[in-house]
């Protein structure tokens, strides 16, 4: 779907797509790198765990939701690339750390 202009070598850096590299461009989106890469599912529905992946491309829909670097449903329209990111496709729901949730009353 997606075709990358050949990569200048001074321009690019490697980051790790679920254990292993992917080229990337550096400056460009992680969802960028991921499509060029020939990357077309991003992650499964929480709901029926259905293959989605990028829509708008501008932070607007959240069909690109990713981990990356530990942190769950960051947008990868959204994140620079930096050497050596760690980005893993999701699938279902996150789980919600316990350290973040607000107290249960007593
Ligand atoms: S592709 Fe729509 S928010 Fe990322």
């Amino acid at each position: 779907m997606f075709r990358r202009d050949p990569l200048p070598p001074e321009d690019t850096i490697e980051i790790l797509l679920d254990g292993e590299p992917l080229a990337a461009r550096r400056g460009e989106t992680v969802a960028l790198a991921m499509l060029a890469g020939g990357v077309q599912h991003f992650r499964g529905s929480v709901v029926s765990g259905a293959p989605r992946a990028p829509y708008c491309l501008m932070g607007v829909c959240f069909e690109c939701l990713v981990t990356i670097d530990g942190v769950a449903n960051r947008q990868a329209c959204m994140v620079t690339v930096t050497p050596g990111m760690r980005v893993t496709r999701q699938s279902g729901a996150p789980e919600i750390l316990p350290s973040i949730l607000p107290e249960a009353p007593q």
